[in-house]
């Protein structure tokens, strides 16, 4: 990338004219589940630690990412919370102007214990994996047993007040569908905001069939019929989720984010940053941009600055899950960043 000094920070535009709000953070590749949908249940083969960004590094990236106008930041992983002292990360990265926003995604099985210490070093809010509402399933869908973890995690969100606590379930026909009541009467039990995801092609064993795709229509017709939904209208058109509230007043919100069957590419804020240093401009992207090499080659913030401008510039328009040419991108959602 050419040197464009002087250049003097704009708002991030991509060629079809979306501003890029949100950035994405993974910070590990690692996970300590293997939920189906994303890892296999064989030994996956972790980046070299040399290769992941420390924390410096994150600091540095982020901090030109937000002169450019980002706003939102949401720290992912694999499990991020495998990461030592994430608590630093976070108290730095909440203390960067300009930041409204601090939320991550994990699997809440270390959460109990540090949720509040989160809270205090600055996270906003939280967003936990949670694809079965029992034991045995739990067991099936990730291949560990800490469902009781899990639950405390939950819990200890919600006591911290990282508020809105949300739970991310990803839905697949003949596996879980059936818990989707149990979600919705969890969701009300708890006062969180659970949000039921499309399974998307991001699946390490390549078993993502368009028939295990539950639609997200059908899931809300579901929940209508036991406890009616009046829709939320929350005024963010690059929000990835369809928000609902029970029409009876009860606490908590049901959300639908429905990739697959309603693509919301055209109102999209998002890029990502991953654990190994690239940008990735699409969840589905084919290409990845290296900006760990610019990085470590010690790249000025003018230089930086170029890079990222012109990687945006290269976004996709949108994803091509639905059409008969599409190609599963070679890296799953745990190594991209959830
Ligand atoms: P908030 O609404 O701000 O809490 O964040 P969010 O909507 O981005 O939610 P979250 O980060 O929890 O993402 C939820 C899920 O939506 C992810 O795990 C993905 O399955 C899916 N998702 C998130 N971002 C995208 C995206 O850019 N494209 C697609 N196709 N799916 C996404
Ligand atoms: N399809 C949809 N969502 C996925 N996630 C991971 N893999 C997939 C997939 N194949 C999401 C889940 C998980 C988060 C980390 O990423 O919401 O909770
Ligand atoms: Fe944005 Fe790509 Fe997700 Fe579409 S699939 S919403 S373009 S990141």
């Amino acid at each position: 990338m050419k040197n464009q000094s002087n250049m003097k920070p704009t708002r991030l535009t991509d060629s079809f004219g979306r501003v890029i709000q949100d950035l994405r953070i993974s910070v590990t590749d690692r996970c300590n589940f293997r939920c189906f949908y994303c890892m296999p249940k064989e030994a996956m083969e972790w980046q070299p630690k040399a290769e992941i960004l420390s924390y410096e590094e994150i600091i540095r990236l982020t901090e030109v990412f937000v002169e450019l106008g980002i706003t939102k930041l949401r720290v992912t992983g694999g499990e991020p919370m495998l990461r030592r002292d994430l608590e630093t990360l976070i108290a730095r990265l909440g203390a960067l102007d300009q930041v409204e926003d601090l939320a991550m995604t994990t699997n809440a099985n270390f959460l109990s214990g540090r949720a509040k210490g989160l809270r205090e070093a600055g996270l906003k809010r939280i967003t936990i994996s949670l694809d079965s509402l029992t034991p045995d399933r739990f067991a099936l869908l990730t291949g560990r047993k800490n469902f009781s973890e899990v639950l405390a995690g939950i819990d200890a969100a919600i006591e911290a007040g990282l508020s809105p606590v949300k739970v991310n379930c990803v839905v697949i026909r003949h596996i879980n569908e059936d818990q989707v009541i149990n979600f919705a009467e969890f969701a009300r039990e708890k006062g969180v905001h659970v949000r039921f995801i499309e399974f998307m092609p991001l699946d390490n064993g390549k078993v993502w069939r368009r028939d295990m795709v539950v639609p997200g229509d059908e899931l809300r017709e579901m929940i209508h019929q036991r406890y009616p939904l009046d829709r939320v209208q929350s005024g963010n058109a690059s929000e990835t989720a369809r928000r609902w509230r029970f029409a009876d007043g009860t606490p908590g919100e049901i959300g639908f984010i429905n990739p697959v069957t309603q693509p919301f590419c055209g109102h999209c804020s998002r890029i990502r940053l991953t654990a190994d240093g690239m940008i990735r401009t699409c969840l589905f992207s084919a290409v990845e941009h290296n900006i760990k090499a610019l990085l470590r080659s010690g790249a000025s913030r003018d230089e930086l600055i170029g890079f990222i401008v012109a990687t945006v510039n290269q976004k996709e328009d949108r994803h091509h899950i639905n059409d008969p040419e599409f190609i599963q991108p070679l890296r799953t959602m745990s190594c991209i960043g959830g």
